[in-house]
C-alpha cells in the first residue's frame, strides 16, 4: 500500500515537475532579457540592433515589453537622407523618454540598421527604409504598429503620439536647446539695421521690391522654424530622398 503511494506520488511529482520547471526557466529567461534591454538603454537611449538581437529579443518569447524600432539605412553609401533627419528625431524621442521620471521597461527603442541586419529587412518583407514599427508587448502585430510616415511625417511629437496610441506610455518631448533660430533673428536684424545705416541718407531702398520679398521669404522660412526643425527639413526634402532596397 504505503509502496503504491509512494510510485503514485512519484509520478505525480513527475508530471508536475516539468511544467513548473519550464515556467520557471521562462520566468528567468525573461528577466534576464528585461535586464539586459535595460543595461542597453543605460548605455545609449536606442539600442543598436543586428539580426541576432532582433530574433532573440523581439521576435522570440517571452516578452512583456514593447518594442519600438526603427529601421534605417544610416551608412553613407545608402545615402539616405531622410534617415538622418529621422534618426535625429528618433534621438529625442528615445531620450526625452529614457531620462524622464516616469521612464519603466515597458518601453524599449530600438533601431535595425540595413547593412547590419539586412535579414530583418528581409524576414519582415521590408524594402524601404526609414520605416517605424511596433512590437506589442502581448498579442498579434495590428497594422496601425506601422507608423505612417508618409502621412504624419518624423517629428518627435508625432512618433511620440503614436507611441502612446500603441502603447499608453506618454512621452513628454523635450528637445535640447537650439540656438540657431534666436542666432538667425539677432542676425538679421543686424543686417537690416547695418543696410538701414549705410542707406540712411537713402531710404528708398525700403521700397524696393526686392528687400521686401528677400525678408518676406525670410520671414515665412523662420515661422516654419519656430515651430520645429523638422518640418522645416520635411517641407524642404519632402520624402524624396527615403531609400527603397
Ligand atoms: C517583465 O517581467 C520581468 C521579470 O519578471 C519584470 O522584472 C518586469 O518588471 C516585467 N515588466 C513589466 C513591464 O511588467
Amino acid at each position: 500500500m504505503l509502496k503504491k503511494l509512494f510510485i503514485c506520488l512519484f509520478v505525480f511529482f513527475i508530471h508536475n515537475h516539468e511544467p513548473a520547471d519550464g515556467q520557471k526557466k521562462k520566468e528567468t529567461l525573461l528577466s534576464e532579457k528585461v535586464t539586459q534591454m535595460m543595461e542597453w538603454t543605460s548605455k545609449r537611449s536606442v539600442i543598436r540592433m543586428n539580426g541576432d538581437k532582433f530574433r532573440r529579443f523581439v521576435k522570440a518569447p517571452p516578452r512583456n515589453y514593447s518594442v519600438v524600432i526603427m529601421f534605417t539605412a544610416l551608412q553613407p553609401q545608402r545615402q539616405c537622407g531622410v534617415c538622418r533627419q529621422a534618426d535625429e528625431e528618433y534621438q529625442v524621442l528615445a531620450n526625452s523618454w529614457r531620462y524622464s521620471s516616469a521612464f519603466t521597461n515597458k518601453v524599449f527603442f530600438a533601431s535595425v540598421d540595413f547593412d547590419e541586419g539586412s535579414d530583418v529587412f528581409q524576414m519582415l518583407n521590408m524594402n524601404s527604409a526609414p520605416t517605424f514599427l511596433h512590437f506589442p508587448s502581448k498579442g498579434k502585430t495590428r497594422l496601425s504598429d506601422t507608423y505612417e510616415l508618409q502621412v504624419r511625417g518624423f517629428a518627435a511629437e508625432q512618433l511620440a503620439r503614436w507611441v502612446a496610441d500603441r502603447t499608453d506610455v506618454q512621452i513628454r518631448v523635450i528637445r535640447p536647446p537650439n540656438y540657431a533660430g534666436p542666432l538667425l533673428l539677432g542676425l538679421l536684424l543686424a543686417v537690416i539695421g547695418g543696410m538701414a545705416y549705410l542707406r540712411r541718407h537713402n531710404l528708398e531702398f525700403l521700397f524696393s521690391k526686392n528687400v521686401w520679398a528677400f525678408s518676406a521669404t525670410d520671414q515665412i522660412g523662420f515661422v516654419a522654424d519656430g515651430d520645429d526643425r523638422t518640418k522645416r527639413a520635411y517641407m524642404r526634402y519632402g520624402l524624396k530622398n527615403e531609400i527603397w532596397f
